[in-house]
């Protein structure tokens, strides 16, 4: 897989979800579903979005004990999507368990990507709530570190973090980066932004980018913006 654009599809509801979709008429996207849209539609949100043709990351960001978190992506594999994620947060050999319930019987898995430090996560939040004192940019390059130990094949960060894990995790391992913005955007809740364009300098692999789109008068144009922007 090369260089592409993910749609964070948050919505609750598959009605809307779909409504969503409709708008790109045949053309086939990579679709990420979160928490909202799986907790609201259920697994078979991801068979129908998968059986139109669509790539699906699903974002389910899992963080529990080894064992949980083995038997939920052995669950997950079944889906037969193409990326799914947890916390590195969770420890090495809770990522190592992950992988193995996500090998299927043949040997096939989808992409398994860690989240680093939420791209909403500031370095005063990361300081003062969770009493890491270590800067931003070492905690997510440590943790990239950990992901690789564990075979993962990449992490989620913030674009402005994808050199320093490319250098430090090599070049195939992949920075899937939300936290994008036009330049005449709203930032909301994300804090470590960039554009599309400054995401493709920094070497991103995957920009991750949802409501610049979902809510664009015309998404389909944003949608086509960021690909501009972003793959050339
Ligand atoms: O609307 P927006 O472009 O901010 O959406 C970003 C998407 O990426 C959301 O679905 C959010 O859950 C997800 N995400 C993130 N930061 C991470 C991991 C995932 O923003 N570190």
């Amino acid at each position: 897989m090369g260089k592409d654009v993910i749609v964070a599809c948050d919505f609750s509801s598959e009605e809307e979800v779909f409504k969503f979709l409709s708008k790109f008429q045949d053309k086939k996207i990579f679709v990420k579903i979160g928490m909202e849209l799986f907790y609201s539609a259920g697994p078979d949100i991801v068979r129908k979005i998968k059986a139109d043709g669509h790539k699906i990351f699903l974002d389910l960001k899992l963080h529990d004990i080894p064992n949980t978190v083995k038997k939920s992506m052995s669950v997950l594999s079944k889906l037969d999507v193409d990326m799914t994620n947890l916390h590195a947060a969770g420890t090495i050999d809770m990522m190592k368990a992950a992988l193995e319930g996500l090998t299927r019987p043949d040997g096939t898995r989808p992409l398994l990507i860690a989240v680093t430090q939420l791209t909403s996560t500031s370095e005063e939040r990361m300081r003062k709530e969770l009493w890491i004192e270590k800067p931003i940019a070492d905690t997510v390059m440590h943790y990239a570190m950990n992901a690789k130990e564990a075979m993962l094949d990449g992490v989620v960060c913030s674009p402005l973090e994808a050199p320093i894990v490319h250098k430090s995790c090599g070049s195939s391992f992949l920075t899937v980066t939300p936290g994008v913005r036009f330049a005449d955007g709203e930032k909301s809740d994300q804090v470590r932004v960039t554009t599309p364009a400054d995401a493709k300098k920094l070497g991103s692999d995957y920009i991750v980018v949802g409501r610049p789109i979902t809510a664009a008068p015309d998404p389909v144009e944003a949608y086509q913006k960021c690909v501009r922007e972003f793959v050339g």
